[in-house]
Protein backbone atom coordinates (compact mmCIF):
# COMPACT_ATOMS: atom_id res chain seq x y z
CA UNK A 1 0.00 0.00 0.00
CA UNK A 2 2.71 2.90 1.62
CA UNK A 3 4.08 4.69 -1.16
CA UNK A 4 6.91 7.07 0.58
CA UNK A 5 9.01 9.93 -0.98
CA UNK A 6 12.65 10.42 -0.32
CA UNK A 7 13.23 13.99 -0.99
CA UNK A 8 16.04 16.60 -1.15
CA UNK A 9 15.33 19.61 1.54
CA UNK A 10 18.72 22.34 0.33
CA UNK A 11 20.39 22.20 -2.82
CA UNK A 12 21.21 18.55 -3.47
CA UNK A 13 24.06 16.33 -1.86
CA UNK A 14 22.26 15.93 1.45
CA UNK A 15 22.35 12.37 1.51
CA UNK A 16 19.35 10.51 -0.20
CA UNK A 17 21.44 8.25 -1.68
CA UNK A 18 22.44 6.62 2.05
CA UNK A 19 19.05 7.34 3.52
CA UNK A 20 17.48 5.20 0.13
CA UNK A 21 20.04 2.45 0.94
CA UNK A 22 18.62 2.01 4.72
CA UNK A 23 15.16 1.39 3.61
CA UNK A 24 16.28 -0.68 0.27
CA UNK A 25 15.68 -4.09 2.63
CA UNK A 26 12.09 -3.00 3.61
CA UNK A 27 10.92 -1.74 -0.03
CA UNK A 28 9.53 -3.73 -2.98
CA UNK A 29 10.21 -0.86 -5.56
CA UNK A 30 12.78 2.55 -6.17
CA UNK A 31 11.98 5.18 -8.12
CA UNK A 32 14.08 7.45 -9.73
CA UNK A 33 10.92 9.87 -10.75
CA UNK A 34 13.18 13.18 -12.11
CA UNK A 35 16.58 14.26 -13.74
CA UNK A 36 19.25 12.01 -14.92
CA UNK A 37 22.98 11.68 -14.97
CA UNK A 38 23.39 15.41 -13.17
CA UNK A 39 22.79 13.23 -9.80
CA UNK A 40 25.26 11.62 -8.01
CA UNK A 41 24.31 9.66 -4.95
CA UNK A 42 26.81 7.49 -3.14
CA UNK A 43 26.06 4.74 -1.02
CA UNK A 44 28.72 3.03 1.34
CA UNK A 45 28.20 -0.68 2.14
CA UNK A 46 29.78 -2.18 4.88
CA UNK A 47 31.12 -5.96 4.34
CA UNK A 48 30.69 -8.88 6.89
CA UNK A 49 35.19 -8.69 6.81
CA UNK A 50 34.69 -4.79 8.20
CA UNK A 51 35.66 -3.05 4.84
CA UNK A 52 33.38 -1.11 2.94
CA UNK A 53 32.19 -0.80 -1.01
CA UNK A 54 31.27 2.37 -2.32
CA UNK A 55 28.98 2.96 -4.67
CA UNK A 56 28.20 6.34 -6.86
CA UNK A 57 25.30 5.86 -8.93
CA UNK A 58 23.97 8.82 -11.41
CA UNK A 59 21.20 7.97 -13.65
CA UNK A 60 20.07 4.72 -11.36
CA UNK A 61 18.16 4.71 -8.65
CA UNK A 62 20.01 3.86 -5.81
CA UNK A 63 17.60 1.22 -4.70
CA UNK A 64 19.30 -0.76 -7.39
CA UNK A 65 21.76 -2.01 -5.03
CA UNK A 66 19.23 -3.69 -2.33
CA UNK A 67 18.56 -7.17 -3.43
CA UNK A 68 14.84 -8.27 -4.86
CA UNK A 69 14.22 -4.87 -5.13
CA UNK A 70 12.73 -3.67 -8.52
CA UNK A 71 14.18 -0.27 -9.58
CA UNK A 72 12.25 1.54 -11.89
CA UNK A 73 13.46 4.80 -14.13
CA UNK A 74 9.91 6.77 -13.97
CA UNK A 75 8.61 8.88 -16.98
CA UNK A 76 10.10 11.84 -15.52
CA UNK A 77 13.50 11.29 -15.49
CA UNK A 78 15.77 11.88 -18.38
CA UNK A 79 18.11 8.86 -19.78
CA UNK A 80 21.67 9.05 -21.52
CA UNK A 81 21.21 5.69 -22.85
CA UNK A 82 25.43 5.36 -23.20
CA UNK A 83 25.63 6.33 -19.35
CA UNK A 84 22.55 3.99 -18.84
CA UNK A 85 24.51 0.63 -19.79
CA UNK A 86 28.02 1.98 -18.81
CA UNK A 87 26.30 2.31 -15.16
CA UNK A 88 24.47 -1.06 -15.72
CA UNK A 89 27.74 -2.79 -16.77
CA UNK A 90 29.68 -0.95 -14.04
CA UNK A 91 27.31 -2.87 -11.46
CA UNK A 92 27.34 -5.94 -13.44
CA UNK A 93 31.03 -6.39 -12.90
CA UNK A 94 30.57 -5.73 -9.12
CA UNK A 95 28.56 -8.59 -9.04
CA UNK A 96 24.97 -6.50 -9.01
CA UNK A 97 22.14 -8.17 -10.07
CA UNK A 98 20.81 -5.33 -12.51
CA UNK A 99 18.10 -7.93 -13.82
CA UNK A 100 14.89 -6.22 -12.35
CA UNK A 101 15.46 -2.73 -14.14
CA UNK A 102 12.56 -1.41 -15.55
CA UNK A 103 12.34 2.08 -17.34
CA UNK A 104 9.36 3.89 -18.37
CA UNK A 105 8.13 3.98 -22.34
CA UNK A 106 8.02 7.70 -22.13
CA UNK A 107 10.78 8.82 -20.52
CA UNK A 108 12.67 11.08 -22.76
CA UNK A 109 16.38 10.40 -23.81
CA UNK A 110 19.10 12.87 -23.74
CA UNK A 111 20.67 12.90 -27.39
CA UNK A 112 23.96 14.39 -28.26
CA UNK A 113 23.01 17.80 -29.60
CA UNK A 114 21.56 18.52 -26.20
CA UNK A 115 24.87 17.64 -24.10
CA UNK A 116 26.24 20.23 -26.86
CA UNK A 117 23.96 23.18 -26.12
CA UNK A 118 23.81 22.95 -22.62
CA UNK A 119 27.44 23.33 -22.39
CA UNK A 120 27.57 25.97 -25.05
CA UNK A 121 24.74 27.66 -23.65
CA UNK A 122 26.57 27.78 -20.09
CA UNK A 123 29.67 29.68 -21.79
CA UNK A 124 27.54 32.05 -23.73
CA UNK A 125 25.86 32.92 -20.65
CA UNK A 126 29.27 33.88 -18.79
CA UNK A 127 28.97 35.53 -15.56
CA UNK A 128 25.07 34.84 -15.65
CA UNK A 129 25.66 30.67 -16.07
CA UNK A 130 24.04 28.55 -13.93
CA UNK A 131 26.70 26.20 -13.09
CA UNK A 132 25.25 22.86 -14.96
CA UNK A 133 26.40 19.67 -14.68
CA UNK A 134 27.07 19.79 -18.61
CA UNK A 135 25.01 16.56 -19.32
CA UNK A 136 22.10 18.10 -21.42
CA UNK A 137 19.48 18.16 -18.67
CA UNK A 138 18.08 21.59 -19.26
CA UNK A 139 18.09 21.24 -23.44
CA UNK A 140 16.72 18.00 -23.14
CA UNK A 141 13.63 19.55 -20.37
CA UNK A 142 13.20 22.27 -22.64
CA UNK A 143 12.51 19.90 -25.38
CA UNK A 144 10.03 17.90 -24.09
CA UNK A 145 7.92 20.86 -22.54
CA UNK A 146 8.73 22.12 -26.21
CA UNK A 147 7.24 19.36 -27.87
CA UNK A 148 9.74 18.04 -29.88
CA UNK A 149 11.31 15.68 -27.36
CA UNK A 150 12.89 11.57 -28.19
CA UNK A 151 10.99 9.27 -25.91
CA UNK A 152 12.23 6.10 -25.06
CA UNK A 153 9.46 4.20 -27.08
CA UNK A 154 10.29 5.77 -29.92
CA UNK A 155 13.96 4.12 -30.04
CA UNK A 156 11.84 1.01 -31.39
CA UNK A 157 10.23 2.38 -34.68
CA UNK A 158 13.16 3.88 -37.03
CA UNK A 159 10.77 5.49 -38.67
CA UNK A 160 8.97 7.65 -36.28
CA UNK A 161 12.38 8.25 -34.49
CA UNK A 162 13.76 9.26 -37.83
CA UNK A 163 10.85 11.35 -38.34
CA UNK A 164 11.13 13.27 -35.13
CA UNK A 165 15.06 13.65 -35.47
CA UNK A 166 14.60 15.16 -38.48
CA UNK A 167 12.05 18.01 -37.26
CA UNK A 168 14.30 18.52 -34.28
CA UNK A 169 17.05 18.64 -35.85
CA UNK A 170 15.40 21.54 -38.23
CA UNK A 171 15.62 23.47 -35.59
CA UNK A 172 18.61 22.61 -33.14
CA UNK A 173 20.76 23.01 -36.56
CA UNK A 174 19.84 26.63 -37.01
CA UNK A 175 20.95 27.04 -33.17
CA UNK A 176 24.13 25.11 -33.55
CA UNK A 177 25.45 26.30 -37.03
CA UNK A 178 23.91 30.06 -37.06
CA UNK A 179 23.78 31.52 -33.29
CA UNK A 180 26.92 28.96 -31.66
CA UNK A 181 29.11 28.77 -34.65
CA UNK A 182 29.22 24.83 -33.93
CA UNK A 183 28.77 22.15 -36.63
CA UNK A 184 25.42 20.56 -37.80
CA UNK A 185 24.10 18.09 -35.86
CA UNK A 186 23.31 14.66 -39.12
CA UNK A 187 20.08 12.93 -38.96
CA UNK A 188 21.94 9.84 -39.46
CA UNK A 189 24.66 9.76 -36.44
CA UNK A 190 21.80 10.67 -34.27
CA UNK A 191 19.25 8.02 -35.15
CA UNK A 192 22.23 5.56 -35.21
CA UNK A 193 23.56 6.00 -32.07
CA UNK A 194 19.69 6.13 -30.36
CA UNK A 195 19.27 3.20 -32.15
CA UNK A 196 22.21 0.87 -30.78
CA UNK A 197 20.80 0.67 -27.66
CA UNK A 198 17.18 -0.52 -28.88
CA UNK A 199 17.75 -4.40 -28.40
CA UNK A 200 19.08 -4.24 -24.76
CA UNK A 201 17.00 -1.43 -23.98
CA UNK A 202 14.00 -3.01 -25.33
CA UNK A 203 13.34 -6.08 -22.57
CA UNK A 204 13.43 -3.46 -19.88
CA UNK A 205 10.69 -0.70 -20.99
CA UNK A 206 6.86 -1.12 -20.08
CA UNK A 207 4.48 0.80 -18.67
CA UNK A 208 6.00 1.80 -15.45
CA UNK A 209 2.85 3.76 -13.79
CA UNK A 210 0.80 0.98 -14.23
CA UNK A 211 3.41 -1.53 -12.95
CA UNK A 212 4.10 0.35 -10.06
CA UNK A 213 -0.01 1.32 -9.43
CA UNK A 214 -0.34 -2.51 -9.47
CA UNK A 215 1.82 -3.24 -6.89
CA UNK A 216 0.24 -0.51 -4.36
CA UNK A 217 -2.69 -2.31 -5.20
CA UNK A 218 -1.20 -5.69 -4.19
CA UNK A 219 0.38 -3.57 -1.01
CA UNK A 220 3.74 -3.63 -1.73
CA UNK A 221 5.94 -0.37 -1.31
CA UNK A 222 6.82 1.67 -3.64
CA UNK A 223 10.25 4.24 -2.31
CA UNK A 224 10.32 7.18 -4.61
CA UNK A 225 14.04 8.32 -4.70
CA UNK A 226 14.63 12.20 -5.66
CA UNK A 227 17.06 13.72 -7.52
CA UNK A 228 18.39 16.82 -6.92
CA UNK A 229 16.01 18.62 -4.24
CA UNK A 230 13.95 21.35 -3.30
CA UNK A 231 15.74 24.59 -3.42
CA UNK A 232 16.99 23.05 -7.32
CA UNK A 233 12.97 22.75 -8.44
CA UNK A 234 12.65 24.87 -11.52
CA UNK A 235 9.20 25.49 -9.85
CA UNK A 236 9.88 26.09 -6.10
CA UNK A 237 13.68 26.33 -6.23
CA UNK A 238 16.45 29.61 -6.41
CA UNK A 239 15.17 29.92 -10.17
CA UNK A 240 16.99 30.75 -12.46
CA UNK A 241 19.89 28.61 -10.33
CA UNK A 242 18.02 25.14 -10.18
CA UNK A 243 17.84 22.29 -12.29
CA UNK A 244 15.06 21.78 -14.82
CA UNK A 245 13.00 19.29 -13.40
CA UNK A 246 10.90 18.96 -10.48
CA UNK A 247 12.67 17.39 -7.66
CA UNK A 248 9.62 18.17 -4.74
CA UNK A 249 7.25 15.43 -3.83
CA UNK A 250 5.02 17.05 -6.54
CA UNK A 251 7.35 15.70 -8.59
CA UNK A 252 7.57 12.21 -7.20
CA UNK A 253 3.48 11.88 -8.49
CA UNK A 254 4.23 13.67 -12.18
CA UNK A 255 7.63 11.45 -12.78
CA UNK A 256 6.42 8.29 -11.69
CA UNK A 257 1.98 8.30 -12.46
CA UNK A 258 1.41 7.78 -8.90
CA UNK A 259 -1.32 9.75 -7.95
CA UNK A 260 -0.83 12.40 -4.80
CA UNK A 261 -3.57 10.55 -2.58
CA UNK A 262 -1.26 7.26 -2.68
CA UNK A 263 1.35 8.89 -1.24
CA UNK A 264 1.62 8.30 2.36
CA UNK A 265 5.01 9.23 3.71
CA UNK A 266 7.89 12.22 2.43
CA UNK A 267 11.38 11.75 4.04
CA UNK A 268 13.06 15.37 3.71
CA UNK A 269 16.66 14.49 3.53
CA UNK A 270 18.65 17.93 5.06
CA UNK A 271 22.51 17.71 6.15
CA UNK A 272 23.11 19.08 9.22
CA UNK A 273 24.80 22.08 7.59
CA UNK A 274 24.38 23.15 4.03
CA UNK A 275 26.02 23.07 0.64
CA UNK A 276 25.77 23.72 -3.18
CA UNK A 277 27.08 23.41 -6.14
CA UNK A 278 27.18 25.47 -9.11
CA UNK A 279 25.86 29.06 -9.29
CA UNK A 280 23.03 31.26 -6.82
CA UNK A 281 21.79 32.68 -4.29
CA UNK A 282 22.99 30.91 -0.62
CA UNK A 283 22.71 33.06 2.63
CA UNK A 284 24.79 30.96 5.12
CA UNK A 285 27.57 30.45 2.59
CA UNK A 286 30.75 30.70 4.37
CA UNK A 287 33.92 31.86 2.54
CA UNK A 288 36.25 31.68 5.59
CA UNK A 289 37.78 28.96 7.61
CA UNK A 290 35.07 27.66 8.31
CA UNK A 291 33.54 26.64 5.13
CA UNK A 292 37.13 25.22 4.62
CA UNK A 293 36.77 22.99 7.89
CA UNK A 294 33.54 21.86 6.58
CA UNK A 295 34.37 21.26 3.11
CA UNK A 296 37.46 19.06 4.14
CA UNK A 297 35.99 17.05 7.06
CA UNK A 298 32.76 16.52 5.05
CA UNK A 299 34.32 15.95 1.88
CA UNK A 300 32.06 18.01 0.11
CA UNK A 301 32.99 17.89 -3.52
CA UNK A 302 30.70 16.71 -5.93
CA UNK A 303 29.77 13.31 -7.23
CA UNK A 304 29.01 13.68 -10.60
CA UNK A 305 32.01 16.77 -11.31
CA UNK A 306 34.30 16.62 -8.40
CA UNK A 307 33.56 20.23 -8.21
CA UNK A 308 33.74 21.55 -4.60
CA UNK A 309 30.80 22.46 -3.09
CA UNK A 310 30.35 25.71 -1.55
CA UNK A 311 29.39 25.25 2.29
CA UNK A 312 27.35 26.93 4.77
CA UNK A 313 25.58 26.98 8.32
CA UNK A 314 22.50 25.04 8.93
CA UNK A 315 19.63 27.27 7.35
CA UNK A 316 15.95 26.64 9.27
CA UNK A 317 14.11 28.50 6.83
CA UNK A 318 14.96 26.68 4.01
CA UNK A 319 14.13 23.55 5.91
CA UNK A 320 11.05 24.82 6.70
CA UNK A 321 10.33 25.74 3.22
CA UNK A 322 10.92 22.37 2.28
CA UNK A 323 8.89 21.01 4.49
CA UNK A 324 5.72 22.89 3.38
CA UNK A 325 6.26 22.30 0.16
CA UNK A 326 7.10 18.67 0.31
CA UNK A 327 5.08 17.97 3.02
CA UNK A 328 7.61 16.67 4.89
CA UNK A 329 6.66 13.83 7.60
CA UNK A 330 10.15 12.86 8.86
CA UNK A 331 13.39 14.46 8.18
CA UNK A 332 16.88 12.23 8.18
CA UNK A 333 19.03 14.81 9.59
CA UNK A 334 22.53 13.69 7.80
CA UNK A 335 26.46 14.69 8.62
CA UNK A 336 25.63 15.79 11.77
CA UNK A 337 29.26 13.95 12.73
CA UNK A 338 30.64 16.40 10.59
CA UNK A 339 29.83 19.49 13.12
CA UNK A 340 31.77 17.58 15.98
CA UNK A 341 34.96 19.33 17.32
CA UNK A 342 33.61 23.54 16.91
CA UNK A 343 32.59 25.21 19.64
CA UNK A 344 29.24 27.30 18.82
CA UNK A 345 27.05 26.10 16.02
CA UNK A 346 25.50 28.95 14.85
CA UNK A 347 21.89 27.45 13.09
CA UNK A 348 20.34 30.46 10.74
CA UNK A 349 16.60 31.21 11.76
CA UNK A 350 15.33 34.09 9.94
CA UNK A 351 17.14 36.71 7.54
CA UNK A 352 17.63 39.83 7.26
CA UNK A 353 16.69 41.89 4.28
CA UNK A 354 17.84 44.85 4.16
CA UNK A 355 16.85 45.89 8.03
CA UNK A 356 13.37 43.80 7.96
CA UNK A 357 13.35 40.40 9.03
CA UNK A 358 12.05 37.53 7.28
CA UNK A 359 10.81 34.30 9.09
CA UNK A 360 10.20 32.42 5.81
CA UNK A 361 11.72 32.85 2.54
CA UNK A 362 11.14 36.21 0.72
CA UNK A 363 8.62 36.42 -1.82
CA UNK A 364 11.34 38.37 -4.28
CA UNK A 365 14.22 36.62 -5.89
CA UNK A 366 16.46 39.40 -5.43
CA UNK A 367 15.51 39.73 -1.68
CA UNK A 368 16.78 36.24 -1.22
CA UNK A 369 20.03 37.26 -3.06
CA UNK A 370 20.37 39.91 -0.09
CA UNK A 371 19.19 37.78 2.51
CA UNK A 372 21.88 38.22 5.54
CA UNK A 373 21.75 35.33 8.28
CA UNK A 374 20.20 36.16 11.77
CA UNK A 375 22.00 33.32 13.78
CA UNK A 376 21.64 31.37 16.57
CA UNK A 377 24.46 29.86 18.51
CA UNK A 378 24.71 26.36 19.63
CA UNK A 379 27.06 24.67 21.80
CA UNK A 380 29.15 22.32 20.20
CA UNK A 381 30.46 19.39 21.21
CA UNK A 382 33.74 17.36 20.88
CA UNK A 383 33.23 13.66 21.47
CA UNK A 384 33.41 11.43 18.59
CA UNK A 385 29.68 10.35 17.47
CA UNK A 386 30.30 8.12 14.74
CA UNK A 387 29.41 5.18 17.24
CA UNK A 388 26.41 6.34 18.44
CA UNK A 389 23.22 4.23 17.78
CA UNK A 390 20.44 5.83 20.03
CA UNK A 391 19.46 9.49 20.53
CA UNK A 392 20.85 8.53 24.10
CA UNK A 393 24.08 7.91 22.97
CA UNK A 394 24.81 11.25 21.61
CA UNK A 395 26.51 13.92 24.11
CA UNK A 396 23.69 16.18 25.54
CA UNK A 397 25.00 19.45 22.85
CA UNK A 398 24.55 17.31 20.22
CA UNK A 399 21.00 15.71 21.43
CA UNK A 400 20.37 19.46 21.69
CA UNK A 401 21.72 20.43 18.26
CA UNK A 402 19.22 17.99 16.81
CA UNK A 403 15.96 18.87 19.40
CA UNK A 404 16.19 22.86 18.68
CA UNK A 405 16.81 22.20 14.89
CA UNK A 406 14.16 19.88 15.34
CA UNK A 407 11.60 22.98 16.21
CA UNK A 408 12.72 25.27 13.56
CA UNK A 409 12.43 22.40 10.92
CA UNK A 410 8.70 22.03 10.64
CA UNK A 411 8.92 18.23 10.87
CA UNK A 412 10.30 15.88 13.42
CA UNK A 413 13.93 14.49 13.12
CA UNK A 414 13.50 10.90 12.67
CA UNK A 415 16.75 10.01 12.17
CA UNK A 416 20.32 11.19 12.76
CA UNK A 417 23.53 10.56 10.23
CA UNK A 418 26.48 9.93 12.07
CA UNK A 419 28.75 8.42 9.21
CA UNK A 420 28.71 7.48 5.65
CA UNK A 421 27.57 3.59 6.12
CA UNK A 422 24.35 2.16 6.79
CA UNK A 423 25.18 1.17 10.03
CA UNK A 424 26.24 4.58 11.22
CA UNK A 425 22.49 5.89 11.44
CA UNK A 426 21.18 7.08 14.34
CA UNK A 427 17.15 6.09 14.53
CA UNK A 428 14.21 7.88 16.61
CA UNK A 429 11.42 7.03 15.27
CA UNK A 430 10.88 3.99 12.76
CA UNK A 431 10.72 5.29 8.93
CA UNK A 432 8.58 3.04 7.56
P1 LIG B 1 22.88 12.63 -2.39
O1 LIG B 1 23.13 13.22 -3.73
O2 LIG B 1 21.79 13.34 -1.65
O3 LIG B 1 22.64 11.14 -2.43
O4 LIG B 1 24.20 12.85 -1.55
P2 LIG B 1 25.72 12.58 -2.05
O5 LIG B 1 25.95 11.12 -2.10
O6 LIG B 1 26.01 13.39 -3.26
O7 LIG B 1 26.53 13.27 -0.88
C1 LIG B 1 26.42 12.86 0.43
C2 LIG B 1 27.80 12.35 0.91
O8 LIG B 1 27.80 12.27 2.31
C3 LIG B 1 28.14 10.95 0.42
O9 LIG B 1 29.53 10.88 0.21
C4 LIG B 1 27.72 10.06 1.56
O10 LIG B 1 28.46 8.84 1.62
C5 LIG B 1 28.03 10.92 2.74
N1 LIG B 1 27.15 10.75 3.90
C6 LIG B 1 25.80 10.50 3.93
N2 LIG B 1 25.34 10.54 5.20
C7 LIG B 1 26.40 10.80 5.99
C8 LIG B 1 26.58 11.00 7.40
O11 LIG B 1 25.64 10.94 8.19
N3 LIG B 1 27.85 11.30 7.83
C9 LIG B 1 28.92 11.41 6.98
N4 LIG B 1 30.12 11.72 7.49
N5 LIG B 1 28.80 11.23 5.65
C10 LIG B 1 27.56 10.94 5.17
P1 LIG C 1 21.98 15.12 -6.31
O1 LIG C 1 20.84 14.26 -6.77
C1 LIG C 1 23.79 19.10 -6.30
C2 LIG C 1 22.99 21.62 -9.80
C3 LIG C 1 24.16 21.97 -10.71
C4 LIG C 1 23.71 23.33 -11.19
C5 LIG C 1 22.20 23.18 -11.31
C6 LIG C 1 21.72 22.89 -12.74
O2 LIG C 1 23.28 14.41 -6.23
O3 LIG C 1 21.62 15.88 -5.08
P2 LIG C 1 21.83 20.74 -14.30
O4 LIG C 1 23.01 19.99 -14.85
O5 LIG C 1 20.92 19.90 -13.47
O6 LIG C 1 21.11 21.53 -15.35
O7 LIG C 1 22.48 21.84 -13.31
O8 LIG C 1 21.84 22.11 -10.47
N1 LIG C 1 22.80 20.17 -9.58
C7 LIG C 1 23.10 19.54 -8.43
N2 LIG C 1 23.67 20.00 -7.30
N3 LIG C 1 23.37 17.83 -6.37
C8 LIG C 1 22.76 17.36 -7.48
O9 LIG C 1 22.18 16.15 -7.55
C9 LIG C 1 22.63 18.22 -8.60
N4 LIG C 1 22.11 18.09 -9.85
C10 LIG C 1 22.21 19.29 -10.42
O10 LIG C 1 25.36 22.03 -10.01
O11 LIG C 1 23.94 24.30 -10.20
MG1 LIG D 1 24.68 14.02 -4.82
Amino acid sequence: MPAIAIIGAQWGDEGKGKATDLLGSRVDYVVKFNGGNNAGHTVVIGQPDGTSEKYALHLLPSGILSAGVTPVIGNGVVIDLAVLFEELDALIARGVDVSLLKVSANAHVIADYNRTIDKITERFLGSRRIGTTGRGIGPTYADKMNRIGIRVQDIFDEKILTQKVEGVLDLKNQILTKIYNRRAATVEQTVEELLAYAERLRPMVCDTGLLLNQALDRGETVLLEAGQATLLDVDHGTYPFVTSSSATAGGACTGSGIPPMRLNQVIGIVKAYTTRVGEGPFPTELEDEFGEHLRSVGAEFGTTTGRPRRCGWYDAVIARYAARVNGVTDFVLTKLDVLTGLEKVPVCVAYDVDGVRHDEMPVNQSDFHHAKPIYEYLDGWSEDISGARTFEDLPAAAQTYVTTVEAMSGARISAVGVGPSRAATVVIHDLI
